[in-house]
C-alpha cells in the first residue's frame, strides 16, 4: 500500500464492487412478490455509504485474505443494515419519513410491506452467507463462526437489544451505562462483526482477531456518537435523513448526556484506540486506519 492511498477513491471503487454483488445475489424486480421484492430492493439500492460490507472487505485485506471470498458475507451484511433502518423507521419505532434520501419504506410501501420487507432482508442475509451464492469455498469451521458472530450481533444481546433499550429509555432521565449499553449493542455490536467476519474467513489467526474485535468496538461506538453529533449539527441533505429527531424525540444520546463538546472528544479517544488496536499490521490494514479517521470526521 502506498502513502498516496486515496480514501475517497477506495470508498467509491469498494461501494461500486458492493453494489454491483448486491445486484447479483437479490431477486431481480420482476420476481415475485412484486411488492416485497419492490420494497426490499428500494431501501437496499437507495445509495447507502456501504461502510458496514466495506469495512468486512477492507478486514479481509488486512487479515491477507481475497476480497471475492467475503463479498457474500460483506453483501449480508448490507442486507442486514438495511433491515434495521426500515425497521428503526417504522412509526412504532423513530417515525421518520426520510431515510437515504428518500421517503422511508413503510412511507411508500405501506408499514406491513415494510416490516416484511425487512424481514426478508435479514432472512435472505443468512441465507446469502450460508452458501446460497455458492461461497463455500470458504473453510466449513470458520464459515459457521461468522454466522454465530453476525447472529449474534445482530439479535438480542446485540442490535435488536440495543433498539429495544433505546426506544424503552426515549424521554427517561438516563445514564451513562445505560447509553453505553445502547450504543454498543444498536450499531457497534453489527460494525464490530463486519470487522472480525471479514478477517475471520480470510483466516486470521487468534491474535489478529482479537486486535480487530478492539477495532471495532471503537469504530462502532465511534460510528454512533458521531451519529448523535450529526443529528444535532450535521445537514438534512448531506445525510439524506432528517435531524434534530433525536431531541424532539427525548433519545437518549451522547450530546444529550454530555454535550456535544464532550462527545467530540470521546469520539477522537475512540478513534486513537482504534489506531492503536491495529498498530501491529502491516500495510495492508491502510484502508481501515484511513476509515477509522473518516468514521470521526464524516459529514454524511
Ligand atoms: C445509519 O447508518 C444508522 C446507524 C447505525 C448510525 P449509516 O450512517 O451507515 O447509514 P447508510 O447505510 O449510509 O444509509
Ligand atoms: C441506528 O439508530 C441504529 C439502527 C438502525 C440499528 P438511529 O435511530 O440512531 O439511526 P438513524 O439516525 O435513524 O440513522
Ligand atoms: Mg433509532
Ligand atoms: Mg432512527
Amino acid at each position: 500500500m502506498t502513502i498516496d492511498f486515496s480514501l475517497s477513491d477506495y470508498l467509491k471503487t469498494r461501494k461500486a464492487m458492493i453494489d454491483h454483488a448486491l445486484e447479483a445475489y437479490m431477486p431481480k424486480e420482476d420476481a415475485r412478490p412484486p411488492v416485497l421484492v419492490k420494497a426490499m430492493r428500494y431501501s437496499l439500492f437507495a445509495g447507502g455509504k456501504r461502510i458496514r460490507p466495506i469495512l468486512c472487505l477492507a478486514a479481509a485485506e488486512a487479515a491477507g485474505g481475497q476480497i471475492s471470498d467475503v463479498l457474500p458475507t460483506a453483501c449480508a451484511l448490507e442486507m442486514i443494515h438495511t433491515y434495521s433502518l426500515i425497521h428503526d423507521d417504522l412509526p412504532a419505532m423513530d417515525n421518520d419519513d426520510l431515510r437515504r434520501g428518500r421517503p422511508t419504506n413503510h412511507k411508500v410501501f405501506g408499514d406491513a410491506v415494510a416490516i416484511l420487507a425487512g424481514d426478508a432482508l435479514l432472512t435472505e442475509a443468512f441465507h446469502l452467507i450460508a452458501g446460497r451464492a455458492g461461497n463455500l469455498q470458504t473453510a466449513p469451521l470458520n464459515l459457521l463462526a461468522v454466522i454465530r458472530d453476525i447472529a449474534c450481533a445482530a439479535g438480542h444481546d446485540g442490535m435488536v437489544g440495543g433498539q429495544a433499550v433505546d426506544i424503552l429509555s426515549e424521554g427517561a432521565a438516563g445514564d451513562a451505562g445505560t447509553l453505553h449499553y445502547i450504543h454498543t449493542r444498536k450499531t457497534a455490536a453489527l460494525i464490530r462483526a463486519a470487522v472480525t467476519s471479514g478477517a475471520c474467513i480470510a483466516g486470521a489467526g487468534r491474535e489478529a482477531l482479537s486486535a480487530l474485535e478492539a477495532y471495532g468496538d471503537h469504530i462502532g461506538l465511534a460510528f454512533q456518537i458521531a451519529d448523535d453529533i450529526l443529528n444535532v449539527e450535521g445537514s438534512k441533505e448531506a445525510l439524506g435523513k432528517n435531524t434534530g429527531s433525536d431531541a424532539s424525540h427525548g433519545k437518549l444520546t451522547y450530546p444529550a448526556l454530555m454535550g456535544l463538546e464532550a462527545s467530540r472528544n470521546k469520539l477522537s479517544t475512540l478513534v486513537a484506540c482504534a489506531l492503536s488496536d491495529i498498530e501491529g499490521f502491516d500495510g495492508r490494514a491502510v484502508p481501515l486506519r484511513e476509515m477509522a479517521k473518516y468514521i470521526m470526521e464524516r459529514k454524511s
